[in-house]
């Protein structure tokens, strides 16, 4: 036995946009991460202590509804088994393992549409950032770009910070810094990617215009031989071997 939602009954977010101009409206912004939990706090006002019922709902949809008098709490359809509600305090607890559980929440006590609501937005972990030199040719060339890489679909919104050594680059925000030769005596360069859910550090990345970095390359490029040369002196061990091994044999 159920009350059918009359239709005159105003939405919430009708109610905030009237509430507005008083300012007594407001739209809680909460993260959860995809997997996690999620808590939703309203204060009951004072007038309506004690609570004799309890609805919360998610955009439109019933989440759960605690009536005094019938000693009942019902959960619907995909919030069954992934919440709770505590009836002293209407909290609400949400299992939000899926991004679908994003939304708007609004709460209800005895009957009274509570003018604070909560746009929850479910979204991803930020993985393990790379610090990735762009272009590859660098240091050979005057300025190089350091990016800070890693997929960050789901897990908007992001931010990211950079870090030279053990000193913060508060300064450089954004995904991608310039480095020159003003950068020259650091060492390593990590970059930090965050949201509201979590944050994770890259692992070091050499400075490709630190003295060291730089002369080490230069000794490589000579060590390490490239190009034909190498296919030549292959060829030319092959056919030793071989000549060798034809007149052992033979
Ligand atoms: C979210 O999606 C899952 C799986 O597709 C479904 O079982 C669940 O009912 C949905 N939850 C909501 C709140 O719509």
């Amino acid at each position: 036995v159920r009350k059918t939602v009359t239709p005159w009954r105003i939405h919430s977010t009708q109610v905030c946009s009237l509430l507005l101009l008083t300012n007594s409206c407001a739209e809680k912004q909460v993260y959860s991460a995809e997997g996690g939990k999620v808590t939703l706090e309203p204060t009951v006002p004072d007038q309506l202590k004690p609570l004799t019922s309890i609805l919360w709902k998610h955009n439109d949809n019933l989440v759960v509804e605690w009536i005094k008098n019938l000693d009942s709490t019902d959960y619907y359809g995909a919030f069954d088994g992934h919440t709770n509600l505590d009836i002293e305090t209407g909290r609400l607890e949400i299992d939000t393992w899926a991004r679908n559980y994003s939304g708007v929440y609004s709460v209800e006590f005895n009957g009274q549409l509570q003018s604070k609501s909560y746009k929850v937005d479910v979204i991803k972990k930020v993985p393990k950032p790379t610090v990735v030199l762009k272009p590859l040719t660098c240091p050979n060339e005057d300025t190089c770009t350091l990016s800070c890489d890693g997929d960050t679909t789901g897990a908007e919104p992001v931010t990211y910070s950079w870090r030279a050594d053990e000193r913060d680059l508060h300064e450089k925000s954004e995904k991608s810094i310039q480095i020159s030769e003003d950068d020259g005596h650091v060492k390593h360069f990590f970059c930090q990617m965050k949201n509201p859910v979590s944050q994770e550090d890259s692992d070091p990345m050499e400075n490709p215009l630190h003295p060291d970095t730089v002369s080490l390359s230069n000794i490589e490029a000579t060590l390490i031989p490239s190009g034909p040369w190498i296919y030549e002196c292959v060829c030319v061990c092959v056919c030793v071997c071989v000549r060798a091994c034809v007149r052992v044999c033979v």
